[in-house]
């Protein structure tokens, strides 16, 4: 504002410039020349990045595609998601995603990210190259990456994942107490999302999502089966005990290594395995 005002203020053909007013005359210049010569640099430096996403919409039900998009990462967060919600608010609000809590915790920006299942969320965008974004493998597709979750809800239902008892709580109206030894037995298990990367990355359910249940539904299976306070293990056990529902699982542990949480669904099929087999 101060150089604005003395530009217009005091014509420099016909007034003598006193020492300070030429310093700042010359800051002016010198910041408009650098102004003009950084322009350019900081668009020549900008992170270019493609990435390559699936669309596909019931409004035109064609082949589904392939669709690129370039952003500059330097004008983007860090995490996948944050690229997808650049995309859709800057480049093309159709695109379509499913996303709430931004931290891993509603489990709804699961999808496959240069080939691994994850949450958009937790994934930081991978260096170099472009990368590929597809929905959760073997899903029907809704819209671009929102698959259809009924079938995978339906089997969480399967199991019944409420506590269910024979006898009144010990006070009736409180709480039934636990043990601490017992309550960690629920460790490794109820901290599960229900995001669906781990059951949408096991081979054995893409060939029977119909009837084998999946890591997701077995390891709620699990979890109830080993809460202390259930009373109706053996019934749980009883249910599921089916060449299908259960002994689909073949140990491959991919559902291990697609769990953003960090559990091991397989370890827990394991314990099912061997709780049938100690009946
Ligand atoms: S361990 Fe079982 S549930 Fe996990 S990926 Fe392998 S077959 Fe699927
Ligand atoms: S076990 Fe892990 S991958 Fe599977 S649904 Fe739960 S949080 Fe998601
Ligand atoms: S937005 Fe909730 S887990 Fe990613």
């Amino acid at each position: 504002m101060a150089t604005g005002i003395l530009k217009r203020a005091i014509p420099m053909s016909r007034v003598a410039t006193s020492s300070a007013a030429r310093l700042l005359l010359a800051r002016h210049h010198a910041s408009e020349t650098q102004a003009q010569q950084v322009e350019p640099k900081a668009k020549s430096t900008a992170n270019l990045k493609t990435f390559s996403i699936y669309r596909w919409t019931p409004d035109n039900p064609s082949k589904p595609e392939l669709q690129d998009y370039q952003i500059d990462l330097k004008e983007c967060g860090p995490m996948v998601l944050d690229a997808l919600i650049k995309i859709k608010n800057e480049i093309d609000p159709s695109l379509t995603f499913r996303r709430s809590c931004r931290e891993g915790i509603c489990g709804s920006c699961a999808m496959n990210i240069d080939g691994c299942n994850g949450l958009a969320c937790l994934t930081k965008i991978p260096d170099g190259g472009a990368s590929t974004i597809t929905p959760l493998p073997h899903m029907f597709v809704i819209k671009d990456l929102v698959v259809d979750m009924t079938n995978f809800y339906n089997q969480y239902k399967s199991i019944e994942p409420w506590l269910k008892r024979k006898t009144s709580p010990p006070t009736p109206g409180k709480e039934i107490p636990q043990s601490k030894k017992d309550r960690a037995k629920l460790d490794g298990m109820y901290e599960c999302i229900l995001c669906a990367c781990c059951s949408t990355s096991c081979p054995s359910y893409w060939w029977n999502p119909e009837s084998y249940l999946g890591p997701a539904a077995l390891l709620h299976a699990n979890r109830w089966i080993m809460d202390s306070r259930d009373e109706f293990t053996k019934e749980r056990l009883d249910a599921i005990n089916d060449e299908f529902k259960l002994y689909r699982c073949h140990t491959i542990l991919n559902c291990a290594r697609a769990c953003p949480k960090g559990l091991n669904p397989g370890k827990k099929i394991i314990n099912i395995k061997q709780l049938q087999l100690a009946k």
